[in-house]
């Protein structure tokens, strides 16, 4: 059993801002079925499969549609989505992250990815990050979305650890909640009053480094 920590990393609005593009392309394809959401309502997207994404979206315009219409759209979006992800390189990395995974890297900590999205294996292949972890759980080997701990929990057993000795980042509320009803402990990355049931939050990378983990109080 691993006895080092071991570290999380959920990837849309973490490792990479991809965040905004969800929101950009769900933005347009709900506008042009009459539906306006706010950014607000935004958050309850985060850490979301792109399903249930769509089912919100539709509960918010007190909309149903057929199966079949639902699964064109949900298309339509992923490929308004990928052109914003296919433009990204290294530089999209979001600062700060970089220098961190080297820091965990050298100190032999097992890193994993903890992600709903199914186009992970994309993404870190557009921004170079494809060799860095150890294990990349993501939407297409999850059954349960977000606040399910699933997503985390196959990741601490694929690292060969227990979650009480795994930490995740995540930017979204149903990450943060998943990571804490999964037993770890849970850092929030981005605004503090949204993400108020983390552990610890920042918001970003800048603002911590790799001691403050060393002392960390962990969970359990
Ligand atoms: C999460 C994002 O990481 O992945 C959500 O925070 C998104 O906004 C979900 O809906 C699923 O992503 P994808 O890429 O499979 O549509
Ligand atoms: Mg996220």
């Amino acid at each position: 059993m691993q006895k080092q920590t071991a570290f999380i990393f959920d990837l849309d609005g973490v490792i990479v801002d991809t965040a905004k593009f969800h929101f950009l392309a769900w933005q347009k394809l709900a506008n042009k079925i009459g539906i306006n959401f706010s950014e607000k309502e935004n958050e309850q997207l985060k850490g979301v499969s792109r399903v249930k994404s769509l089912e919100k979206i539709l509960s918010w315009g007190n909309k149903t549609l057929s199966d079949e219409e639902f699964q064109r759209l949900m298309d339509e979006k992923n490929q308004d989505y990928l052109n914003y992800v296919k433009q990204m390189t290294e530089a999209d990395i979001l600062p700060g992250v970089n220098s961190f995974l080297d820091d965990l890297k050298a100190k032999n900590h097992p890193i994993a990815l903890g992600s709903a999205s199914k186009n992970a294996k994309t993404i870190l292949k557009c921004v170079k990050l494809s060799d860095t972890f150890e294990a990349i759980i993501d939407g297409t080997v999850v059954s349960k979305a977000k606040p399910d701990p699933e997503v985390f929990l196959k990741a601490a057993q694929c690292l060969n650890t227990t979650p009480s000795n795994c930490i995740v980042f995540e930017d979204s509320i149903a990450g943060i909640q998943a990571a804490n009803a999964g037993g770890m402990t849970s850092i929030g990355i981005g605004d503090k009053n949204t993400l108020h049931e983390a552990d610890f939050c920042f918001s970003n990378f800048l603002q911590f480094d790799y001691p403050f983990f060393k002392n960390i109080k962990m969970k359990a």
